[in-house]
């Protein structure tokens, strides 16, 4: 925004500060003034003479003249230096202001000394570059393994005709079926990474959802790779009734039940689906035999491409981004998801979404 140009802060706290001296200063001697026109008499006995009263008042006013005038110097000054000393905070924060807008976001102020109003400013701002930071990282991150990632299939299709151009004996057939299957993959990703986005944006219609219905409704439709991959599925739950979108609850019920039969013990697994409805919030909670993981690995399933153990022994090829969709849209539902490993093994996962108020609808 461009401003006409004023007064700098320092100049008018130096002023008032002058201004108040003054003023005081010239109460002080008015009081002078009065009292000795009051309570003084015309000419006063001193030892060798009279003196009159008007030539006291005479060196008064000239006294008072030099005294305020030694008032303003003092108050100019003294008032330019403490002013520049309490406003010497504000410089640091307006230059990594400044800083922060040019795209540096790695700077920080840390302002020292004991806590007062412009170090609380300055803590603040601290924390705000140091999350906007981490923001930006991410989203970078996330920029480049989503290419990466849409480039892998782009790069096989291109191998894929290569190969049939130069090579004219070779079965188009299998080729067709697959550049097909690798065209699926990339369609499938981008529309995987449209979700995520649609689902930050949060624009979605919100409506009255069983959460018990969608986990049914997950774990029947994945009934044929559980029975695959010989691992049991239980759901168990009452009504469960939560605020949201259905397409995007059913997404993330679905995903949690995919990744507890895919990433759990091959031929003998099992994966239970429950909902239970608390004081304030509803909860969806999945949990699978598999593995044993740490917490700190739990802990960092949920970015977005991070896949966990090397698939060594299951065919599942997944991106990673299952849980992150999971993360997102529980965020979008204000809810919050939580990762704990079991102590046998596989993990718990758990969706807490605010409980619907009361009443009809
Ligand atoms: N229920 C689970 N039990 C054990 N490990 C899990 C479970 N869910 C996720 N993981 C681990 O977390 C990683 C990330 O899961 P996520 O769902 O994000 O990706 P993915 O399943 O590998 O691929 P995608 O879901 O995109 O197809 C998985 O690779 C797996 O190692
Ligand atoms: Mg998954």
């Amino acid at each position: 925004m461009d401003r006409a140009p004023g007064l700098s802060v320092r100049l008018k706290l130096t002023l008032s500060y002058a201004g108040f001296l003054m003023l005081a200063g010239g109460l002080l001697l008015g009081a002078v003034w009065f009292f000795t026109l009051r309570h003084l008499p015309e000419f006063t006995n001193v030892p060798g003479g009279v003196l009159p009263r008007s030539i006291l008042l005479r060196d008064l006013a000239s006294a008072a003249g030099a005294v305020l005038l030694l008032l303003l110097m003092f108050g100019l000054g003294g008032g330019w230096i403490l002013a520049g000393r309490m406003l010497a905070p504000l410089t640091r924060i307006t230059d990594a202001t400044r800083l922060a807008t040019t795209g540096s976001l790695s700077h920080r102020i840390r302002l020292p000394g004991r806590a007062d109003e412009f170090r609380e400013l300055a803590d603040v701002f601290d924390g705000m570059l140091e999350r906007l930071e981490a923001h930006v990282a991410e989203q970078r991150r996330f920029a480049a393994n989503a290419s990466h990632e849409l480039r892998t299939p782009l790069a096989i299709s291109k191998a894929l005709l290569d190969v049939a151009r130069t090579d004219p004996d070779r079965d188009i057939g299998e080729v067709l079926e697959r550049l097909h299957s690798v065209n699926t993959r990339a369609i499938d990703l981008t529309e995987t990474l449209l979700l995520l986005s649609r689902a930050e944006q949060r624009s979605f219609t919100r409506e009255r959802v069983d959460l018990s219905l969608l986990a049914e409704e997950a774990a029947e439709t994945l009934l044929p790779l559980a029975e695959k991959r010989g691992v049991t599925v239980e759901t168990s739950g009452d009504i469960t009734p939560a605020i949201g979108s259905p397409t995007l609850l059913l997404q993330l019920t679905t995903n949690l039940v995919q990744n507890a039969i895919v990433h759990n013990l091959p031929g003998q697994g099992s994966v239970w689906v429950s909902t239970s409805v608390g004081p304030t919030t509803v909860v969806l909670a999945v949990e699978n035999t598999g593995e044993r993981l740490s917490p700190r690995m739990v802990s960092t399933l949920t970015e977005p491409f991070r896949r966990g153990t090397e698939r060594i022994h299951t065919d599942h090829a997944g991106v990673g981004l299952g849980l992150a969709i999971v993360k997102t849209i529980t965020h979008a539902h204000d809810g919050t998801l939580t990762l704990t490993p079991r102590s046998a093994g596989g993990i718990r996962v758990t969706v807490e979404l605010p409980a619907p108020m009361h009443g009809p609808g």
